[in-house]
Formats: structure tokens, C-alpha cells, sequence
């Protein structure tokens, strides 16, 4: 067996799963945010410590394996996170979350002081959420605690640390930070100098399927683990989220509808320029990337127009009727950017909109104008990725769009590709789990394991009148965020 540690914002998850690749145990703990202010995220790191050690007690208390059964364990972890460590290891203060905003000001520093070269280096804008800026943050407002920090790592790779005593760092992962080269997988020493950060500060790295030391003797005592339970390196979330849904292969593209979404590529050239318009991330597999695009409100969307208008409605009740309609819900446009937007616009003023109301549009047709809203939107990514290159042949859709036929054919015929939707979808903990299944030598590579845990249930092929209609009206809602951006101040 093999455990995959899923560390979320809101929960940590863990799957126990056996060698066909069947979950044969699951567990889950909550924990709180920490928000003193306005746009404050925090994490107590011994928070991340507990509830995997309940899941774990949990877990292993199931019987379905004993403690020396268990080969490996690995982890995905929310990314970009801070925790700053002192010299013995010590956790200096909370860790400042990915969905943490204070640092507007340290991103337009960190553009001023790199110019060309943040690009160049990280592939990547310099957004609130990731690492660097919020590490300039603590050495501003709090520069006697960060005198004393000797090192920083990201939430999943503190949980190792407490695992197993190794203070490493996983590429994937380490991606989110701005502090990685991430064409070359290694340190910026550029950027690392231009901050005057200490040596040792950035950790050592580590790959995602590699070794990196077995359960120390008091968390095996803790959790039930064994001491010779392997601990191996893991992933990002949105890495492994794309192991967990079988993105391995050029060509293939995923669409993860949450609460946000999300669309990102398997990318093995490194040179493709996307000005910055989209993540570009070391992926899970050695020597691969993964260009990504990020709708704020995607189900969120859905949601809000359910809990506003048709709370008396199930989803599924709420979308029967939706399916009878024709492209373009009879003339009404929708754009989802009820929190703001992250692609392409980067923009956190504008609001959404719905364009085109007539006094003959029902609730269905205000319900399907929000499904195209929200698959235009992750539209705009695809055709990012396209405008630099990529060629994406067919989309794996997970989350909930993928649980209603009628919004997976609509993204068939908006992305203009096959949509293809999986069997058991099991998400980032599954593609943690098969991180330690391959580390543990179970199979050669992730694609190899991938084509053994991954089964596909449903190909939707696109409908060539509805793409058509489609490639009219995506024209259409890509000029409502210009036309209505001035409405908005
Ligand atoms: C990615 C990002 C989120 C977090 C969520 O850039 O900020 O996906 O990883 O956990």
C-alpha cells in the first residue's frame, strides 16, 4: 500500500490505495484560517502537523493495511505558502497563505528591482499570492522576527520535516515561490542576491518521486505509522492534481471546476513565451512543465446564481432544463467575475455581467448563460496556450463540471476539442499516492502509473454546428470585459 497526504486549505485528506490503484481507505480533518484583517490568510503550521495525524491514526486504525504494509507515503500540498523556520527548525510565526493579498506594494517592488528578468527567470508575474512577496513582507513589518529565520519552506514540505527530520524542498512546489529558475529547476542565486536573502535560506530541492528519508521514531509512535515507511517528495497541488486526472502526456489538457477553475497543459518545451499571462510551473514529472490558467468564479458562479435565485433548487433540478436550450441561451451572454478576475485579465475591480437580458429569457436560460460564462472563461487560458504553441488535443474534465453531461458536452463544444471524463476521479491525493507508488518502485515512471490507475469513463466529441456557434460567441464575450471595464471603477 501507499498513502497519498492531500494538505488543503480548509482540510487535510489522505487515501490509503493498494497496487491496482484502488482507494481501500480515506480520512479527513478540518482546520481553521486565520484572518486578523482584511485580506490576512494564515495557518497555525502545527494545524497541518494534527490533522494529518489524526487522519493517519484514522486511517490505520481501518485495518485494511497494517503499519508494515504501508511502502510509501507522499504528499500534495496547497501551494505558495510561508513558513519561515529559525535555525533549529523552529516555526518563527503563522504561515501566510496562497490566498493572502497584503502584498500589492512587495509585488511592484520585486517587478521594479528584477525588470525583464522575473520573466525571464520564473516564467511567471509577480502576484500577491505567491512566495517571494510575502517573504519581503515579514522583512519589512517584521524585521527582528525575520532576523531570526534561517530558512523557509512551503506547508507540504514542512509537513515532511516533521515526518522525517529532512529540511528539502519540492520542485513543483518551490515553482510557486519566485525564488526558482524554472526552465532550469534550481535556486535563482540572481534573485536570491537581489534580496539580500541569507544562504541556506532557500532549501534543497527535490523531485517529486524521490526519497527523501523514512518516519521518524516519535511520528511513527504518533500516527501508527511504521519507521520504514518511505516519505517521498510529492507535489503541488495543481501537479497533482493533473498525476491524480492522468495529465502525463503532450496533448492532453485538464479543466478542474471548483470553486475556482482551472486549465493547464503538459508541456515538455520550456521556451514557450506566454508573456506572463499564465502560470508556467515545473510539473511532477522530471523535466516537464505545466502552463495554467485560473478562473476566480467558476463554480463559484454557478453557486451564487443557485443560492441567489433557485435556492429551493438541486443542482441537478437547476440544470434539466438547461440542456433543451441552444447555444448562446437564446441571445444571453454572461461573464463570470463576481470576485474579479486572475485569466487573462488580472484584474480584481471588475465585476461581472449579464449582456443581453430580454423580457423572454427564463431562469434556465440565465442558468446556461452562467455554465458559458464560466467554460468561456477557461476558454480564454486554452486559447493562451494555443496563441503560444501548444497544441492540446483533448481536455480531462474533473470536478463539478464534470458531473453533468450537459455542461461536459458544452465544453467539448466551446474548447472545440474531445472532452473525456474519468472513472473514479480522486483528485491532488491520488496523484500524491501514485508519487509514492512510483518512489516506492511499483512502476518506472508516472506515466506508467498513470496508464494503470487512470481509467477514462466518457469521450465528448464536439458537434461541429454548436462549435461554430460557439466560435461566434466567444468573439462576442471576449469584448464584454473591454466594454464593460470602464463601468466598473
Ligand atoms: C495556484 C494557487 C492555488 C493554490 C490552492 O497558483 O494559488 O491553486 O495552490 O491550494
Amino acid at each position: 500500500y501507499v498513502i497519498g497526504i492531500d494538505l488543503g486549505t480548509s482540510s487535510v485528506k489522505t487515501v490509503l490505495v493498494n497496487k491496482q490503484g484502488d482507494i481501500v481507505g480515506e480520512a479527513t480533518a478540518s482546520y481553521p484560517l486565520i484572518q486578523e484583517r482584511p485580506g490576512y490568510s494564515e495557518q497555525d503550521p502545527e494545524e497541518w502537523v494534527k490533522g494529518t495525524l489524526t487522519c493517519l491514526k484514522e486511517l490505520l486504525d481501518g485495518k485494511q493495511a497494517a503499519a508494515e504494509d504501508i511502502e510509501g507515503v507522499s504528499f500534495s500540498g496547497q501551494m505558495h505558502g510561508l513558513v519561515l523556520l529559525d535555525e533549529q527548525n523552529k516555526v518563527l510565526r503563522n504561515a501566510i497563505l496562497w490566498n493572502d493579498t497584503r502584498t500589492t506594494k512587495e509585488c511592484r517592488e520585486i517587478e521594479a528591482k528584477l525588470g525583464d528578468s522575473l520573466l525571464e527567470i520564473t516564467r511567471n508575474a509577480a502576484l500577491e499570492g505567491f512566495t517571494l512577496p510575502k517573504i519581503l513582507w515579514v522583512q519589512k513589518h517584521e524585521p527582528e522576527l525575520f532576523a531570526k529565520a534561517a530558512r523557509f519552506v512551503l506547508p507540504k514540505d514542512y509537513l515532511r520535516y516533521r515526518m522525517t527530520g529532512q529540511v528539502a524542498m519540492e520542485i513543483s512546489d518551490a515553482a510557486g515561490t519566485l525564488l526558482l529558475n524554472v526552465p532550469e529547476g534550481a535556486w535563482s542565486e540572481e534573485i536570491t542576491a537581489a534580496f539580500g536573502l541569507p544562504a541556506g535560506f532557500c532549501p534543497p530541492l527535490v523531485g517529486s518521486t524521490e526519497d527523501t528519508g523514512t518516519v521518524l521514531p516519535e511520528f511513527a509512535q504518533q500516527s501508527g505509522l511504521s519507521p520504514n515507511t518511505r516519505v517521498f517528495g510529492g507535489g503541488a497541488d495543481n501537479a497533482c492534481g493533473a498525476v491524480g486526472a492522468g495529465i502525463v502526456r503532450k496533448g492532453d489538457a485538464l479543466c478542474s471546476i471548483g470553486t475556482s477553475g482551472v486549465v493547464l497543459t503538459y508541456e515538455e518545451d520550456k521556451s514557450k513565451d506566454f508573456g506572463g499571462k499564465v502560470h508556467f510551473f515545473n510539473h511532477a514529472h522530471p523535466g516537464a512543465f505545466y502552463a495554467m490558467g485560473v478562473t476566480l468564479a467558476a463554480g463559484y458562479s454557478l453557486s451564487w446564481f443557485k443560492d441567489s435565485l433557485a435556492p429551493e433548487l438541486g443542482f441537478n433540478e437547476l440544470l434539466a432544463p438547461v440542456g433543451s436550450l441552444p447555444p448562446g441561451a437564446d441571445g444571453l451572454l454572461f461573464t463570470p467575475y463576481l470576485v474579479g478576475e486572475r485569466t487573462p485579465h488580472a484584474d480584481s475591480v471588475i465585476r461581472g455581467s449579464f449582456i443581453g437580458l430580454s423580457g423572454t429569457h427564463r431562469r434556465e436560460h440565465l442558468a446556461r448563460a452562467v455554465m458559458e460564462g464560466i467554460t468561456f472563461s477557461l476558454a480564454e487560458s486554452l486559447a493562451l496556450f494555443r496563441e503560444a504553441g501548444i497544441e492540446v488535443d483533448r481536455v480531462i474534465s474533473i470536478g463539478g463540471g464534470a458531473k453533468n453531461p450537459v455542461w461536459l458536452q458544452m465544453q467539448a463544444d466551446i474548447f472545440g476539442i474531445p472532452v473525456v471524463s474519468l472513472k473514479n476521479e480522486q483528485g491532488p491525493a491520488m496523484g500524491a499516492a501514485m508519487m509514492a507508488a512510483v518512489g516506492s518502485g511499483w512502476f518506472a515512471s508516472l506515466k506508467d502509473c498513470a496508464d494503470q490507475f487512470i481509467g477514462y469513463a466518457q469521450t465528448y466529441e464536439p458537434v461541429p454546428a454548436n462549435v461554430e456557434a460557439y466560435s461566434r460567441l466567444f468573439k462576442l464575450y471576449q469584448q464584454v470585459y473591454a466594454a464593460t471595464r470602464s463601468l466598473n471603477e
